[in-house]
């Protein structure tokens, strides 16, 4: 028997990473030793303290009942603090809700506001859900919001046809670009969002990954964000959780109810034990600066990242370093598939940069989330593949 998939799913392209994991794992299989820079999941662990409390909170027999959709009262409520603690915004309760990661946040929103036909703006190059799990899958159509290098891969709001968009996406620190951005550019997007009665879905996710003082803002504190826009972060990157599942969506009350609403109707929010977990580890911020295990673990990134970059840069690559996110963004100057296979062949895998968006040919996403000895053997391969 067949059953046919419904056209929104053969509207789906393949999802990238499931390819390229797909091609790691047959390689890997016929005996190669490749190494992959191409996924972006840390491979340091979480903190002990994390796990400690993890530890603790699967013992407890109350823990393993229904949350709320919304999400358990202290989550919402250690959430609200780390937002005053660290970005100095001021947020109720009922201006969170706790998600299954942001990912699941991001693509879910739109099912409580995209109607079929409805325009999406979505960032090219960019993280695939908001033009896939988000937008197709809720029979919208994503308008490519181009990032390009004489920009710094920002949007060009004046180059925009707002008119028919009712959502739009925005993501800093950026994946793929790692472009990082200050607050006259979210000021920019949230007149921009207000003025056309725009829904503004900030994508946070890289806020705490940053190095040489950088440190990422939130929408939030821009004003009139509170009118338009709704932030989604998790715990996956900040602290080495990307399999917890444990993220939150914080922001304008309207659209934090219409998501919440949603999600009430598909599943019955994260553990309960994942959200206390996720009480004891945002307590950990004292205020805006970054507690001790995370300035650690940026520092071990920081060092991997001069590595990769500087390797780069001896072979004729640009030189200028990501100041947030786990990820070198590259000009590789002509097909970005000829340079992945090129460095496939050589035992590196790479996401070459189409794989995010037409906008993104010529590029290739390289991840530093690899112990710092197998970068440098990974630097090794890339320069004796272009020498
Ligand atoms: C830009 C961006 N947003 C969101 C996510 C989703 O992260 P999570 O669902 O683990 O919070 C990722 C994951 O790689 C990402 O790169």
């Amino acid at each position: 028997m067949t059953f046919e998939y419904a056209d929104r799913i053969n509207r789906l392209p393949p999802y990238l990473f499931a390819e390229i994991e797909k091609i790691i794992k047959e390689k890997k299989s016929q005996g190669i030793d490749l190494i992959s820079l191409s996924i972006g999941d840390p491979d340091l662990p979480p903190p002990p303290f994390v796990i400690e409390a993890l530890k603790q909170e699967v013992a407890d027999l109350k823990s393993h009942n229904y949350s709320f959709s919304q999400g358990e009262p202290d989550f919402r409520q250690a959430v609200s603090e780390w937002y005053k603690k660290r970005f100095n915004v001021d947020v109720a309760h009922d201006q969170v809700v706790a998600v299954l990661g942001s990912k699941e946040g991001l693509a879910n929103i739109a099912r409580a506001f995209i109607n079929p036909g409805d325009q999406v703006l979505v960032p090219d190059p960019a993280y695939p859900v908001y033009a896939n799990g988000s937008t197709i899958l809720c029979d919208g159509s994503a308008v490519p919001m181009p990032l390009l290098e004489e920009n710094n891969f920002q949007p060009n709001f004046e180059a925009i046809d707002p008119k028919k968009a009712k959502m739009m996406f925005i993501n800093y620190p950026n994946n793929p670009t790692a472009a990082t951005v200050d607050k006259k550019f979210l000021k920019k997007a949230v007149d921009f969002a207000k003025e056309h009665n725009i829904i503004l879905c900030y994508d946070n996710a890289y806020s705490e990954i940053s190095f040489d003082g950088y440190q990422a803002p939130s929408i939030l504190e821009i004003d009139g964000a509170m009118d338009v826009a709704v932030e989604f972060n998790s715990l996956s990157k900040t602290f080495n959780m990307t399999g917890d599942r444990i993220g939150f969506a914080v922001g304008n009350k309207h659209l934090v109810t219409g998501l919440t609403r949603v999600k009430s109707q598909i599943d019955s929010g994260p553990p309960v034990y994942t959200q206390k977990v996720a009480v004891k580890a945002l307590a950990s911020y004292n205020s805006r600066e970054a507690p001790a295990f995370l300035k650690e673990n940026n520092l071990i990134l920081r060092e991997r990242r001069d590595l990769l970059v500087d390797t780069l840069c001896k072979i004729g690559y640009q030189c200028d370093k990501p100041k947030a996110t786990f990820y070198f963004w590259v000009n590789c100057r002509g097909d970005s598939m000829k340079f992945a296979t090129r460095l496939l062949d050589a035992g590196v895998a790479v996401t070459p940069g189409v794989g995010f968006g037409k906008y993104g040919e010529g590029y290739a996403r390289i991840t530093f989330t690899q112990p710092k000895e197998r970068i440098a053997e990974a630097c090794q391969r890339i320069a004796n593949a272009f020498n």
